[in-house]
């Protein structure tokens, strides 16, 4: 048996977890798998793929970026937005779905964050045997309460919290950190409380500037000389982007130009007198080797995924269902130790990359 694997959107640390993960459970199998260039691209005539095998994926875990290439333009784009969902021309579908019948497929992995896995439903619902791994570094995709990346990402605000902090402490400055997350603020979120931020400012809580400055003013009287203010890529003041223009009369493109860390930036040293910097921590949080957690996680997802088309269960996407926190009594903790499954996800994940065990 044979099958496909593709990755499409953004890149995102782990993602060559996901292939070493799948690869080797497939090869546990007996089974070939072909991974395809940059995304569903790589399935239009010409086709461009590779087959990956357990010893030219050897050890890609580590890596970061996807061996396979990816881009978040091109043919295939699902155009989702204001609940529209603009479907793939099915003639390019089809065109892709020669390239899958010619090469014997027999189920594909579609690696993707909410475009991409918009577009697997669309496949989905076109009887192509599916199934879908969640990726992206923003964490903000529904019916997964993790998705790999995202604990790489935050490593880097942490890293760059923690660079900043001292800077801004030996010039008794405040500083204002860029991080990305266009629509959900987990990465501001999470990045900041693990780095030591004095104000986190997200998409999902509209800003008042005043509240901002204000505690910037409090930590100053009570005697801190520097502040660290985490601000999401897509966080606005109240009122919407335009009651924070007007304060400067600047014009839209320029506000979105500037960038909004680069605007709250101005507008605390406007307003508090202190000395401001703001830095974008941009592309940095999507660039380098994943976590050990991301590591994890994507070759977890990618056995998952390999399972679910043994059982030709098409048309679901694996997900990480915990991550919260809750209540238990203290007897229940000390009365055993938590030990690994010997028949576990993780043990069978290991197994599956060709990790012994030890029997
Ligand atoms: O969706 C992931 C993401 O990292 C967003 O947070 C960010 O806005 C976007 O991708 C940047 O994408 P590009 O690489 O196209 O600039």
């Amino acid at each position: 048996m044979r099958i496909g694997i593709l990755n499409s959107g953004g890149d995102c640390p782990g993602l060559n977890a996901v292939i070493h993960g799948v690869v080797g459970a497939a090869d546990k199998l007996g089974w070939e798998v072909v991974g395809f260039t940059d995304g569903f691209e790589g399935m239009l005539p010409p086709a461009r793929y590779q087959l990956l095998d357990v010893n030219n994926t050897m050890g890609i875990q580590k890596l970061g970026g996807t061996i396979l290439g990816t881009t978040n333009k091109g043919n295939f784009g699902a155009k989702v937005g204001a609940g529209n969902v603009m479907e793939v021309p099915h003639e390019i579908v089809n065109s892709a779905r020669k390239t899958f019948d010619a090469l014997n497929l027999e189920g594909l992995v579609i690696i993707g964050g909410d475009g991409t896995l918009t577009t697997a439903l669309q496949l989905c619902n076109m009887g192509w045997p599916v199934v879908g791994v969640p990726k992206t570094i923003d964490n903000d995709l529904h019916a997964t309460a993790r998705t790999f990346g995202f604990d790489s990402a935050v490593t880097s605000v942490v890293d760059g919290l923690d660079r900043l902090q001292t800077t801004a402490g030996s010039h008794g400055r405040v500083i204002v950190l860029e991080v990305m997350g266009r629509h959900a603020g987990w990465i501001a979120l999470h990045g900041g409380i693990a780095g030591g931020a004095n104000a986190i400012l997200i998409p999902e809580i509209p800003f008042d500037m005043d509240v901002v400055c204000e505690a910037v003013n409090q930590r100053e009287k009570d005697g801190n000389n520097f502040s660290l203010i985490v601000v999401a890529e897509g966080a606005l003041p109240e009122g919407g982007e335009q009651s924070f223009i007007q304060t400067e009369g600047a014009a839209s493109s320029e506000y979105r130009l500037g960038g909004i860390g680069a605007r709250v930036a101005a507008e605390i040293e406007k307003r508090t007198g202190k000395e401001t910097r703001s830095v974008t921590l941009g592309h940095l949080q999507r660039g380098g080797s994943p976590t050990a957690f991301d590591r994890i996680l994507g070759t977890w997802f990618g056995v998952e995924a390999v399972k679910l088309i043994e059982k030709k269960d098409f048309g679901k996407m694996v997900s990480y269902q915990s991550a919260s926190v809750g209540a238990v009594p203290i007897e229940d903790a000390v009365n055993q130790l938590r030990l690994v499954d010997p028949e576990g996800e993780e043990v069978n994940a290991a197994r599956s990359v060709g990790i012994c065990m030890g029997k």
